[in-house]
């Protein structure tokens, strides 16, 4: 038997960090796809084939004995084997057109689109149990994770997410696109947040304004999303940037990024952990090729539009 599932990568588009803390986030799922096919196998072994490594080994292996990048994938893997009472291998194969460690949701959506594959194998189960299963695994490389990425990589669109209160799916058909540049520094988002844990607890009134501030900034733009007004989009994130810049997730390479994109499209900012990663800037009809111009003189440099389907198990 061979179940394959597919999930969208992601762009945090406000919040980053500060959601760690319980603000609110506001993300977009991207028409770039993982996709994961599983398969049932004979020998008692979990197999686990992607284009960052393979892993081979029993099935009577714990967790605790995987120090892999893929660890997140055998912990799916047993942990779906013992909910459908399996005692045969698995077979896991990743198949990814998102850049890896750089922001844009790579293990979050092959953490989903994994999750989707190996319970399809057994039995049809909810989105919000795929998702539930999917931040567990992704908990098992980096535990400290808001659970945001996963949620927008399976339900897709553009969501609200708060770490408390859960998330809303926000109904706007927007007129903007994106246009991602990416630094191709690869990024440790543990490491980032760990530096910007340092920062809070050296700067706790500070840290708590820029929170405040953060929060405030969500709430216009869920309106600035509901009217569709892409000028102020552009300007919050360009606000959303500086309070990056604030708590020191930022980097001259980045800095450069955001100034090109800025002159050219209605406003850019870091997506994800920041230190190295991607920048996205909001773009439309009139500057799109423009911005996508003046970045690739440079910086590897691509247009996405937003993904509505999220998980999908064929
Ligand atoms: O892993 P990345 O680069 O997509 O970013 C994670 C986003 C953070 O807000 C920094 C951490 C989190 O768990 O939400």
């Amino acid at each position: 038997m061979i179940s394959k599932a597919s999930a969208p990568g992601k762009v945090i588009l406000f919040g980053e960090h500060f959601v760690v803390y319980g603000v609110s986030a506001i993300l977009c799922a991207i028409d770039k796809r993982v996709t994961v096919i599983s398969e049932e196998i004979p020998q008692k072994e979990i197999i686990i084939k992607s284009t960052i490594g393979e892993l081979q080994v029993p099935t009577t292996a714990s967790i605790n004995e995987i120090n892999s990048q893929l660890r997140p994938f055998f912990y799916l893997a047993k942990k779906v084997a013992e909910k459908f009472s399996y005692n045969d291998g698995l077979k896991i194969t990743i198949e990814s057109e998102i850049p890896v460690g750089v922001g844009l949701g790579s293990s979050s959506a092959c953490c989903v689109a994994a999750a989707g594959s190996l319970t399809g194998l057994f039995e049809t189960i909810s989105k919000d149990e795929i998702r539930q299963l999917a931040i567990e695994a992704e908990k098992s490389i980096y535990p400290n994770t808001s659970g945001a990425d996963c949620t927008v990589c399976t339900i897709g669109g553009i969501i609200k997410y708060n770490k408390q209160l859960g998330h809303t799916r926000i109904d706007s058909k927007p007129k903007f696109d994106l246009v991602i540049a990416n630094s191709n520094v690869v990024h440790s988002t543990d490491n980032v947040v760990s530096n910007v844990k340092l920062f809070r607890d050296k700067n706790e009134s500070k840290f708590l304004e820029l929170c405040e501030k953060e929060e405030k900034l969500i709430s216009d733009v869920f309106e600035a999303l509901k009217n569709n007004d892409t000028t102020s989009l552009g300007n919050s994130v360009m606000n959303n940037q500086n309070y990056l810049e604030t708590i020191g997730v930022s980097n001259k390479v980045l800095q450069e990024m955001v100034q090109v994109a800025n002159s050219n499209s209605y406003g850019s900012k870091i997506t994800g952990a920041g230190d190295g990663g991607c920048i996205f800037a909001i773009t439309d009809e009139n500057n799109r090729e423009k911005t996508i111009e003046e970045l690739s003189k440079k910086y590897d440099c691509f247009s996405v539009k937003i993904d509505f389907k999220g998980l999908d198990t064929f």
